[in-house]
């Protein structure tokens, strides 16, 4: 049977089956398949992950695990940084092939490749730009990010990359994702004077030559579009409406929303920080909604709101559901892969050099 007609099947099944399902190929396959699943992955999927983890402890655990067969439960750049990370032989799925990230498309090679050299017509890049790319990016740009020099990042790590970046070279490129980027900086200290933002529809990404040469911070014009839906006036009414609330925020939430903030971490950094607090501190938190319906019911004794009063869920992330969990682990058992994740081995090898600088500074 062809994929999309296993599907079709599975959809045709109740969805309990479909659970008993999973739960029996997961028995039947044991070391041969280990499952990771992202925090903002929906309940039914979470709760079959062997892992669960921020993009960070995610790439760890793709760099150490030797099983063949690993089901990311989460998005394409997650996957593609497992299959970079991992050695040849084993075998990465990505259960829905649709499941992006909208943050990522946001700077394509040719994007990048095109700044990089309109920045080589003012200075020379390679001498001073450190080019940092966030692990939500294609692997295209870990690739360019290994070849110059750089690094990739994560929202478990950002300071510590951008201070390796900056005692390497006097400036950095940041992209796909201006927030993290400059949510960071500011919590370093770095003045606006230092910053600039690029447009990558614009020449130039809009900017006058001075502004280039005296920048240390060059940040893409890119956001992640559910983190973007979180208002300061949020934090605001949240305030007012309950005495003692702690706001927090992921740093791909806009600037204005982290400088209100009590916290900003990443997302494993909010759960700890929730599971820390003592019992009746209550928070309102702007992440993902459904890591933070699942905080709620894992901490019954904390008080806890989403901060925005509208729905901010990922789509793409929503897209894993049992039905494709379900079909990738019969895909494993019968020996017919579908949905495997395979990076261009000429990309791999730099990508993985910009990845390996991040985790040794990890
Ligand atoms: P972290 O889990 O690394 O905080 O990332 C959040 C995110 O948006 C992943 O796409
Ligand atoms: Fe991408 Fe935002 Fe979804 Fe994360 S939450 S996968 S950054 S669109």
């Amino acid at each position: 049977m062809n994929a999309q007609a296993l599907l079709t099947q599975l959809y045709d099944t109740p969805e309990t089956d479909i659970l008993e399902q999973i739960n029996t190929l997961k028995a039947e396959l044991g070391d041969q398949v280990l499952i990771l699943g992202h925090h903002y992955q929906r309940e039914e999927v979470f709760a079959f992950a062997d892992v669960t983890g921020d993009s960070l402890k995610l790439s760890q655990q793709a760099a150490a695990t030797d099983a063949p067969h690993i089901i990311f439960c989460g998005v394409h750049f997650m996957a593609e940084t497992a299959d970079i990370l991992t050695a040849d032989h084993q075998v990465v799925l990505l259960p829905d092939l649709a499941a992006g990230c909208s943050m990522a498309d946001m700077a394509d090679d040719e994007q990048v490749v095109r700044c990089w050299n309109e920045l080589a017509t003012i200075i020379n890049p390679d001498e001073c730009v450190t080019p940092v790319t966030y692990i939500n990016s294609t692997a295209a740009l870990k690739s360019f990010c290994g070849e110059h020099g750089g690094i990739v990042c994560t929202s478990g790590n950002a300071q510590k990359t951008l201070e390796w970046s900056w005692s390497n070279r006097e400036k950095i490129l940041f992209f796909p994702d201006q927030h993290l980027g400059e949510n960071t900086a500011v919590a370093m200290g770095v003045p606006d004077s230092d910053m600039i933002i690029w447009d990558p529809f614009l020449p130039m990404g809009g900017n006058t030559a001075e502004a280039i040469e005296q920048a240390k911070l060059i940040l893409w014009k890119g956001f992640c579009s559910v983190h973007q839906l979180f208002k300061p006036e949020h934090a605001e009414t949240m305030r007012r409406n309950h005495t003692g609330i702690e706001v927090l925020a992921h740093p791909e939430c806009s600037r204005n929303v982290c400088e209100i903030s009590d916290f900003v971490g990443s997302t494993e950094m909010i759960i700890k920080h929730v599971s820390e607090a003592e019992p009746g501190q209550s928070f309102a938190i702007a992440t993902e909604l459904n890591l933070v319906n699942r905080l709620r019911i894992q901490f019954p004794d904390k008080p806890i709101w989403f901060l925005s009063p509208m729905v901010c869920m990922c789509s793409t992330m929503f897209r894993t559901d049992p039905q494709h969990l379900c079909a990738a682990l019969i895909s494993i058992r019968d020996g017919h892969i579908s949905n495997r994740i395979q990076v261009p081995h000429e990309q791999k090898r730099w990508a993985k050099l910009a990845l390996e600088r991040m985790l040794n500074i990890a």
